[in-house]
C-alpha cells in the first residue's frame, strides 16, 4: 500500500474529526487526520469549550471572593486579580488537552497531517504539498464566527470569541453583540472580573432555542448579577477611534437609533460552517442555504465515499454532538451500525448558575400535543439551599397520555452535570413516574429532578 493511501482520511481534528479518526483506527482501519492548526482538538480544545471553561471556572472563584459569597460562609478575603496568571492556567489547560489528543493519535496509530486540505477528486485530497488518497473521506471541518455586516473584527477593540479569551486587561465597558451562549458565557467572565457588560440582542429574549421559562429566568438571574440587556435591538455598525468603540444600535423593528460607547466589543451572533477552500466543487458536492453539508442518517454525503459530521452539517453546534457523530461515522465506515439520536442532545450554558436542557422545550412539546409539566424550585432543594444557591428550577415535560418524558430543563449551579441523568432516562424511554420512583442520594442537587418528576403528578414533597 502506498504511504499516502489510507482507508480513512478525516479532514479536521476537532471533537468530531479526532474522535472519528481514533474510533476508525480502533476498528482496524488505516487512518490519517488532516488539520490546518498547529495543535489538535479543533475549535473546542484550542479556542472554544476548554479555554472558555478555564476562564469561567477561575472567574467564578474571583467573583465568589469579591461579591461576598465567601464572606457569607465565614471566609473573609479581598481578592486581587492576576489576569496574566489566570490566562496562564487557561493556556496550560489547552496545552495539556491538545497534547493529550496527540498522545491518543500516537497510541492508536492515527497519522497526523498538518496542513490545509482541499479535494482534488472524491478520493484524493491535497494536504499542504502532499496528495493523499483514501477510500473514505470524512469532512469534519467545523465552523467559524459569523461576521456581522458593518462590523470589522480587528482583534483588539472589536473581537470575536477567540479575542475575548485573550483580553490583556479587563475592559471598562464591554458591549456583547448577541445574547446567545458565547455572549453570556464570555460576558459573565468579564463582568465577574470587573467590566460593565451590556448585551445587545436582536430578539425579544436571550438564549434562543432554550425553553421559555429558562430564557426568562436566565435573564432575571443575569440582570441580578449586573449584566445589562438591550433586547429587541440591532447593531447597525461599530466605529473605532483612539482605542474606543462607538456601537450604533436601533430598535430591531426600526426606529430612532443611538450610540453606545465601549472599550471593547464582542461579536457573538452565531457560527457558520467551514467549507471555504475545501474544493467541494471538485467533487460536485454542494451546500444548503445555511452553508451546511447535508448528509443522510448515516452521515453519507451525496458523493459516495465522502462523509460529513460535526458543526459543518445541520444540527446543534456542540462538541458532544460532533463527538458522537465521529464515533457513529467511523462505525458506519467499518460496516457497523453507528447511530446518533439527535432528539436527545443536551445543551448547557456554563454560567453561574448553569442552564441546561435536553429534548423538547415546553413550547415545542405543546405544539405537538397535550403535555403535563412538573416544576421544582432549587430554593426547595436542601443542598442548593445549604450552599446559598437560591436561583433556578428543574422542569420536566411529559406526554399527557403516556407520561413519557419529552424534555427536561434546569437552572442550577450544577445543571450541566444533572442533565446527563435526564438524557439517559429519555434514551431509556423513561416516564416521569420512572424518575419519581428512582431513589436519589440526599442531599444532592439531583433530588430536584426527582421532585420535578413528582410534580408532574402534583406530588412534590418539598414545596
Ligand atoms: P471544530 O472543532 O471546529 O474543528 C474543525 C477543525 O478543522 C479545526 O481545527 C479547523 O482548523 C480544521 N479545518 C477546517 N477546514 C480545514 C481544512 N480545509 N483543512 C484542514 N483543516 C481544516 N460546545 C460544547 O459542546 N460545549 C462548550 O462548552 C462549548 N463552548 C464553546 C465556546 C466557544 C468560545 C466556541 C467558539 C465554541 C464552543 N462550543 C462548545 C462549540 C464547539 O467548539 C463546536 O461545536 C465543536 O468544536 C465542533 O466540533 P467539530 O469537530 O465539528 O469542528
Ligand atoms: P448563538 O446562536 O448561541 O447566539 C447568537 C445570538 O445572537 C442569538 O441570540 C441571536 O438572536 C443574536 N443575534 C444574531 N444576529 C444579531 C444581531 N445582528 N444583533 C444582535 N443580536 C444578534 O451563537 P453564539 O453565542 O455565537 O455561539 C455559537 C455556537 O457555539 C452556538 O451555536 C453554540 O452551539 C456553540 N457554543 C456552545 C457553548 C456551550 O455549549 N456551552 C458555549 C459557546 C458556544
Amino acid at each position: 500500500m502506498a504511504e499516502n493511501n489510507y482507508d480513512v482520511l478525516v479532514i479536521g481534528a476537532g471533537p468530531g474529526g479526532y474522535v472519528a479518526a481514533i474510533r476508525a483506527a480502533q476498528l482496524g482501519l488505516r487512518v490519517a487526520c488532516a488539520d490546518a492548526r498547529e495543535t489538535l482538538g479543533g475549535t473546542c480544545l484550542n479556542v472554544g469549550c476548554i479555554p472558555s471553561k478555564a476562564l469561567l471556572h477561575a472567574s467564578e472563584y474571583f467573583d465568589a471572593a469579591a461579591n461576598g459569597a465567601m464572606a457569607k460562609m465565614g471566609i473573609k478575603v479581598t481578592p486581587e486579580l492576576d489576569l496574566d496568571a489566570m490566562h496562564g492556567q487557561r493556556r496550560d489547560a489547552v496545552k495539556q488537552l491538545t497534547g493529550g489528543i496527540e498522545f491518543l493519535f500516537r497510541k492508536n496509530k492515527v497519522t497526523w497531517l498538518k496542513g490545509r486540505a482541499s479535494f482534488t477528486d472524491a478520493h484524493t485530497v491535497q494536504v499542504g504539498d502532499q496528495a493523499v488518497t483514501a477510500t473514505n473521506i470524512v469532512i469534519a471541518t467545523g465552523s467559524a464566527v459569523t461576521p456581522l455586516p458593518g462590523v470589522t473584527v480587528d482583534g483588539e477593540v472589536v473581537v470575536d470569541s477567540t479575542g475575548a479569551l485573550e483580553f490583556a486587561k479587563v475592559p471598562e465597558h464591554l458591549v456583547v453583540i448577541g445574547g446567545g451562549v458565547i455572549g453570556l458565557e464570555l460576558g459573565s467572565v468579564w463582568r465577574r472580573l470587573g467590566a460593565k457588560v451590556t448585551v445587545v440582542e436582536y430578539l425579544d429574549q436571550i438564549l434562543p432555542g432554550f425553553d421559555g421559562d429558562v430564557r426568562k429566568d436566565a435573564n432575571r438571574v443575569f440582570k441580578k448579577q449586573g449584566l445589562e440587556f438591550r433586547l429587541d435591538t440591532k447593531v447597525t455598525g461599530v466605529t473605532v477611534q483612539g482605542g474606543k468603540a462607538s456601537v450604533s444600535v436601533e430598535p430591531a423593528q426600526g426606529g430612532e437609533g443611538e450610540t453606545i460607547q465601549a472599550d471593547a466589543v464582542l461579536v457573538a451572533i452565531g457560527r457558520r460552517p467551514n467549507t471555504d477552500g475545501l474544493g467541494l466543487d471538485q467533487i460536485g458536492l454542494g451546500v444548503n442555504a445555511r452553508g451546511q453539508i447535508e448528509t443522510d442518517h448515516d452521515f453519507h454525503t451525496a458523493v459516495p465515499g465522502v462523509w460529513a459530521i460535526g458543526d459543518v452539517i445541520p444540527g446543534l453546534m456542540l462538541a458532544h454532538k460532533a463527538e458522537d457523530e465521529g464515533i457513529a461515522v467511523a462505525e458506519n465506515i467499518a460496516g457497523q451500525h453507528g447511530i446518533v439520536n439527535h432528539a436527545i442532545i443536551p445543551s448547557v450554558v456554563y454560567t453561574w448558575p448553569e442552564m441546561a436542557g435536553v429534548g423538547l422545550t415546553e413550547e415545542a412539546a405543546r405544539a405537538k400535543g397535550e403535555v403535563k409539566v412538573g416544576k421544582f424550585p432549587m430554593a426547595g432543594n436542601s443542598r442548593a439551599k445549604t450552599n446559598h444557591e437560591p436561583d433556578g428550577f428543574v422542569k420536566i415535560i411529559a406526554d399527557a397520555q403516556t407520561d413519557r418524558v419529552l424534555g427536561v430543563w434546569a437552572i442550577a449551579s450544577v445543571a450541566g452535570t444533572m442533565i446527563a441523568q435526564a438524557a439517559q432516562a429519555m434514551e431509556f424511554g423513561a416516564t416521569s413516574e420512572d424518575i419519581a420512583y428512582t431513589c436519589h442520594a440526599h442531599p444532592t442537587h439531583s433530588e430536584a429532578i426527582k421532585e420535578a418528576a413528582m410534580a408532574v403528578r402534583g406530588k412534590a414533597i418539598h414545596v
